[in-house]
């Protein structure tokens, strides 16, 4: 297991619950950085339709991206050092990534970035997705399953986009089915993980709680000791 992992404040939970908003918050408190690791599955789908990869076939999906320049900095997914935010985004790379995120030859690769990453950061990150607390990083100092119900979801996730609410409510629940019944990490809170319901929280409360649990676990907000 990576000695790292005891600084990492792990953010599990389903599409449109508010992780990266409130892992931005949280690390930005703390003096941390923030990884989200959806954007690199994101960005493996780009990667993929770019390349003409037959996206079932994984021994080829794994190649590509094992051979790929991924990085994530300041907020910005990087692909052979160009910024592909905006590309990784659509209404299709989105149902692509969460397709692509079955394969285990897939997910390796990925997470093997994923804690490189944190690594050369002295483990000092905040790190969203969906298995984090339970694959990823397994010995997290602070592990968080967010949640909410899914026609909360569907709204707020509806707001940051032009797609009408009931596309993006049909389209949510068809990633959560995917992303929950995979034989692969599928999301799920890890045993040790603590449950926020963010539906009658804003940002800031949730954000507040995370932060509490991280004094919990000596990790304290920059400026304050420790
Ligand atoms: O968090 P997101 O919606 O940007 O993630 C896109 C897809 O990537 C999601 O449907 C499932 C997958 N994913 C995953 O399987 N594991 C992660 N740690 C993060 C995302």
């Amino acid at each position: 297991m990576n000695a790292a992992a005891e600084l990492v404040v792990a953010i599990d939970g389903p599409g449109g619950v508010g992780k990266t908003t409130v892992s931005r918050g949280v690390a930005r408190a703390l003096g941390y950085q923030s990884l989200d690791t959806g954007a690199f599955y994101r960005a493996a789908a780009l990667l993929v339709r770019l390349h003409r990869t037959d996206p079932d076939d994984e021994a080829a999906v794994a190649a590509v991206l094992s051979g790929a320049d991924l990085d994530y900095r300041d907020g910005v997914m990087l692909v052979e050092g160009v910024d592909v935010s905006t590309a990784i985004r659509t209404e299709s790379i989105t149902a692509a990534s969460s397709r692509l995120a079955r394969l285990p030859g897939l997910r390796l690769v990925l997470v093997e970035r994923q804690r490189a990453w944190v690594a050369v950061r002295g483990g000092r990150a905040v790190v969203e997705g969906r298995d984090i607390g339970t694959v990823v990083f397994p010995g997290a100092a602070v592990k968080v399953y967010l949640d909410a119900p899914p026609d909360v979801r569907a709204r707020r996730r509806a707001g940051q986009t032009s797609t009408r609410l009931p596309e993006v409510a049909t389209q949510l629940g068809r990633r959560d089915r995917l992303d929950s019944t995979r034989a692969t990490s599928p999301l799920a809170p890890a045993q040790d993980a603590v449950a926020i319901d963010t539906h009658a929280l804003t940002a800031d409360q949730v954000i507040a709680r995370v932060l509490d649990l991280c004094r919990g676990r000596g990790i304290e907000p920059a400026g304050h000791p420790a």
